[in-house]
């Protein structure tokens, strides 16, 4: 959704990761045609790449609002693609970035200055980013620190109740009354807000609620861990990508070129599916094996066996994640198919063994 097009105004576009419910926002000056990307996830990277080309954007920057724990950022890729500038706020601890930003500084994009804001909390290195101008009012990115009527949890990544209610309460809520609310997330359809808004209805900072009582609602929320937290901490504190060049996903390996492999017959390489098991009796690729995600390290003396590991799904999602856990446990030359699977892989006409 483009929420500004005004020739005057900065362009700001909100896209949706439906798997996670996070927002990706794109940047751009419109005289300048420079542009910054803000929480990029990695399975979107074709997206957000296509409308960076579409547009003629300059990429300056791959902004993170905190180490996420619910998915893989695409900033590391994104920079191998674009040249654009990793940043990060310097509490957020992470190394092979480009920018580290303190409570203050400011990025420049075009006639904009986008202000970091450090909002700890939800992770000790949460930083919001806030744009005025003439033309828009106030915007704000609130990552997951002011979520729309509610914010982010606090029971992780050396979170803080007390420090997130500082956050909100003192830095986001001295923001003028009209600033939109750009939040990380949204789990009920909602866009946008307002600072007023928020500071009225925000169910659980609104009204004036104290320290206390908030504590108490965020001590009783009994959330369940995001599913994607082993991985994902990990693989963001190396922005998203193992720098490894064997072991990142190449965009460009289809099934095409999976059944190009398939046809070589080397038994140095491993075709791997990792759908259920219920999935792979009903249809595989003759002679892959079936690694269900998740159960990666119950296979990795296995795996060590093979010089290259090739790994497939139905959709490419599930081949990622695998492809992250093996990284993470020391496996090199692994590819995946990471925009389909084995719908293509029919749709072609190759081989299937039940
Ligand atoms: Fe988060």
């Amino acid at each position: 959704m483009t929420i500004s097009t005004s020739p005057k105004s900065i362009s700001i576009k909100q896209f949706f990761d439906r798997d996670s419910c996070t927002y990706t926002y794109l940047l751009v000056d419109p005289q300048t045609h420079e542009g910054a990307i803000i929480d990029g996830v990695k399975e979107q990277l074709k997206r957000d790449l296509q409308y960076i080309e579409e547009l003629g954007i300059e990429l300056l920057y791959a902004i993170e609002t905190h180490v996420h724990a619910d998915h893989i950022s695409s900033a590391g890729l994104i920079r191998q693609k674009t040249g654009a500038k990793i940043v990060y706020s310097q509490a957020a601890g992470i190394k092979s970035i480009d920018i580290e930003l303190s409570d203050g500084d400011e990025l420049t994009l075009g006639q904009y200055h986008i202000k970091a804001i450090s909002t700890p909390g939800h992770t000790a290195g949460c930083m919001s980013y806030y744009i005025s101008g003439e033309a828009i009012g106030g915007v704000a990115f609130t990552g997951d620190t002011l979520l729309i009527r509610g914010c982010g949890r606090s029971d992780f990544q050396q979170g803080s109740s007390a420090v997130l209610y500082h956050s909100v309460t003192e830095k986001l809520f001295s923001l003028p009354e009209e600033t939109v609310v750009y939040p990380g997330h949204d789990y009920n359809g909602n866009t946008s807000s307002t600072i007023a808004e928020e500071k009225q209805w925000n169910a659980r900072l609104g009204k004036q609620k104290s320290l206390a009582d908030f504590i108490d609602i965020m001590d009783n929320l009994n959330l369940a861990l995001p599913k994607k937290i082993n991985e994902a901490v990990p693989a963001n504190e190396g922005c998203g990508i193992n720098f490894n060049p064997n072991i990142y996903v190449h965009e460009d390996f289809s099934m095409t070129s999976l059944y190009q492999v398939w046809q070589q017959e080397d038994p140095d390489n491993l075709i791997v599916d990792n759908r259920t098991e219920e999935e792979y009796l009903i249809g595989h690729i003759p002679h892959s094996e079936n690694i269900p995600l998740g159960t990666e390290p119950d296979h990795l003396e296995a795996l060590k066996g093979f010089k290259h590991i090739y790994i497939y799904c139905h959709s490419g999602r599930r081949s990622q994640t695998a492809l992250t856990n093996l990284a993470m446990m020391g496996l090199e030359n692994i590819t995946c198919v990471s925009h389909s699977g084995l719908p293509e892989w029919q749709a072609l006409g190759y081989p299937i063994e039940r």
